[in-house]
């Protein structure tokens, strides 16, 4: 009947099984809820019998009397076992979907940069909510038919068996036949749909790209290009939409008269048995009914080899992801009071194994309290370098060193507590301007702490012109501010951290000439007793750095102070002179 599950599929249901059974105690009330459903059916077809023969064909007043009040306590008792199944069903579902949901959202948070800079978000988000609620319909169907349908089926047969062993046989028989043929249609159905879901993905594609990208689409006269894409993609969908329909009504039709034949034979052979005195008009109604009542049943018993395929294959997407390695944290040590000596010591680097390196040889010390500036070309590895201190990435070769300690043997936590950074891509929360500012562990700093940060990033200058001031909301991703505006929250951020190494990668990209020149006063102020990463494009930024670096391809090139650097007379005093004569 159904395809036999191989072990791995075996092995993912098992798993998922461990999510359901903690609800135990829940899923007996289910169990009880779902045979009560199953007798209960029984008994109503049963009831059949007795209500036409004796109520209505013999006039019996007594049964007349009884059979209405037994309908009314039938039917109240399958209305208690029906909330009883649905209710501590559904129960567990939700129960199910939220540990899942959990357990992959706390799985985000753990898992290492690289995990999601080599995926693309969408299908990783889906997994929290449609996979998660795909797996519980899942599980719960599966218990639904194993219980409920099979008992039901198991009820109804017993019935016809007590109603007319004949017929029952005869059933048997004809009952494979009709099942075969309506299968072999259920697949034909099924192998459309599946084509249908992929036009859908694309659809959804396309419509995607224009919601984000509508500047782009705007301004290049995007129009056409997009109407005549999405007019494909639609088209296709409706086309297979339009097949599928075809099929499905043509389906129906011929299983409708397919099982009618089937009926009809049934009927035929009913007649005969009531001529030879074997039936009664009761017995045969019940019968009938208690046939009917397999239907259902039977069909979701056979579909449930699908229906544990797809949670099968949802949970085995939700594993992979539980199951990758977390960032590694093997690290130890807790220093206590952080100096703030960072060293490189030949480091080297690439964002893949057997990718090019991005970082080579890389030796610089940064005493306590000092700057170290790092200047080149765009690509030349900037970012990566600094990325590589608050261990987004492990370096490949080489080591990297806090106050003496190799950065990997300090526990991550500890290492993170000590680094404050603001990146090129500042990344804000859709939350209000304070609740931004003292972000994560921030959060326990005063009101007072709290202003004189944004006051000295000068967040204040512009917050007090919004309406609700630090509580006004920042939107998605921060949106409803201009990149300044964001740049400056990050940088107040930064000095909430007060953390004794201090990471600016670009910090003040983002600004006009005045307004750097202002936040550079609270940057100083900030750099002061604190070792400080700097990258900047502005030179202007770099001079005043206790060391310079020069990266090219990834190599130091050239490092001094400013003065040195210049009459050294190479790249940086090119690109120094470049500087002033744009400016
Ligand atoms: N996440 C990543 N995965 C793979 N390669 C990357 C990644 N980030 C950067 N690279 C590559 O590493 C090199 C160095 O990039 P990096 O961001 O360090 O440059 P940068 O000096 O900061 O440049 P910019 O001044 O433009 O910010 C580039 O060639 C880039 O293509
Ligand atoms: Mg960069």
């Amino acid at each position: 009947m159904t395809k036999k599950i191989d072990p791995q599929s075996a092995r993912t249901f098992r798993r998922l099984w461990q999510f359901v059974l903690p609800y135990k105690r829940v899923g007996v009330v289910a169990m009880i809820g779902m045979a009560g459903t199953a007798l209960v059916e029984g008994g109503l077809v049963y009831l059949l019998e007795p209500m036409t023969d004796e109520a209505l064909v013999a006039q019996n007043l007594e049964t007349a009397r009884w059979i209405p009040l037994a309908f009314i306590g039938i039917f109240v008792l399958r209305g208690i076992f029906g909330i009883a199944t649905e209710y501590s069903l559904g129960w567990i579902g939700r129960n199910v979907i939220s540990a899942l949901r959990r357990m992959v959202f706390c799985k985000f948070l753990t898992l290492p940069t690289r995990f999601f800079e080599e995926r693309t978000a969408g299908p990783l988000l889906s997994r929290i909510t449609y996979n998660v609620e795909m797996i519980a319909e899942s599980v719960t169907t599966v218990v639904t038919v194993a219980i409920r349908d099979i008992l039901t089926v198991i009820a109804a047969i017993t019935v016809m068996y007590l109603q007319s062993p004949t017929l029952l046989l005869f059933v048997a028989i004809v009952i494979p036949v009709v099942a075969l043929i309506v299968r072999g249609l259920g697949r034909a159905f099924r192998r459309y749909s599946g084509r249908i879901q992929d036009s859908v993905g694309e659809v959804m594609q396309v419509t995607e790209e224009i919601v984000r990208g509508n500047r782009v689409v705007k301004i290049f006269g995007g129009y056409e290009y997009e109407s005549e894409r999405l007019d494909e993609v639609d088209r296709r969908n409706k086309q297979q939409n339009l097949k599928l329909i075809r099929v499905r009504s043509v389906g129906v039709a011929m299983t409708q008269i397919i099982f009618g034949i089937g009926v009809a034979g049934v009927v035929y052979m009913a007649g005969r048995e009531s001529l030879g005195g074997n039936l009664t008009p009761g017995q045969f109604i019940s019968f009938f009914s208690a046939m009917m009542l397999t239907l259902q049943p039977v069909r979701r018993i056979t579909n449930v080899n699908a229906v544990i395929q797809r949670g099968v294959a949802a949970g085995a997407s939700l594993f992979e992801v539980i199951d990758e390695a977390d960032e590694t944290d093997t690290g130890s040590t807790v220093l206590q009071a952080v100096r703030g000596r960072v060293e490189y010591r030949d480091v080297s680097f690439a964002y893949k194994a057997n990718n090019t390196e991005v970082l080579a040889n890389i030796s610089v010390t940064v005493e306590p309290g000092a700057s170290l500036a790092i200047v080149g070309h765009s690509g030349s590895g900037k970012s990566t370098m600094v990325s590589l201190l608050p261990r987004f990435y492990d370096v490949n070769g080489g080591l990297i060193l806090l106050d003496g300690t190799p950065i990997r043997e300090l526990t991550l936590k500890n290492l993170r507590d000590n680094i404050s950074l603001v990146s090129q891509d500042v990344v804000l929360f859709n939350d209000t301007i304070a609740n931004n500012l003292s972000y994560g562990q921030l959060r326990r700093h005063s009101r007072q702490e709290i202003m004189a940060a944004a006051e000295a990033a000068h967040v204040l200058e512009f917050a007090n012109d919004m309406p609700d001031g630090l509580e006004t909301l920042v939107g998605d991703r921060g949106v409803l501010l201009s990149g300044g505006q964001r740049q400056r929250i990050a940088i107040g951020r930064a000095l909430l951290k007060n953390a004794p190494v201090l990471i600016l990668d670009e910090a003040t990209s983002s600004l006009d000439t005045q307004s750097e020149r202002r936040i550079q006063e609270a940057l100083h102020e900030l750099m002061k007793n604190r070792t400080t990463l700097v990258i900047a494009h502005r030179l202007s930024t770099v001079e005043k750095a206790d060391c310079i670096i020069v990266l090219e391809a990834g190599r130091i090139v050239e490092s001094g102070s400013h003065q040195q650097l210049l009459s050294r007379d190479g790249q940086y005093a090119a690109l120094y002179r470049l500087q002033f004569t744009d400016e």
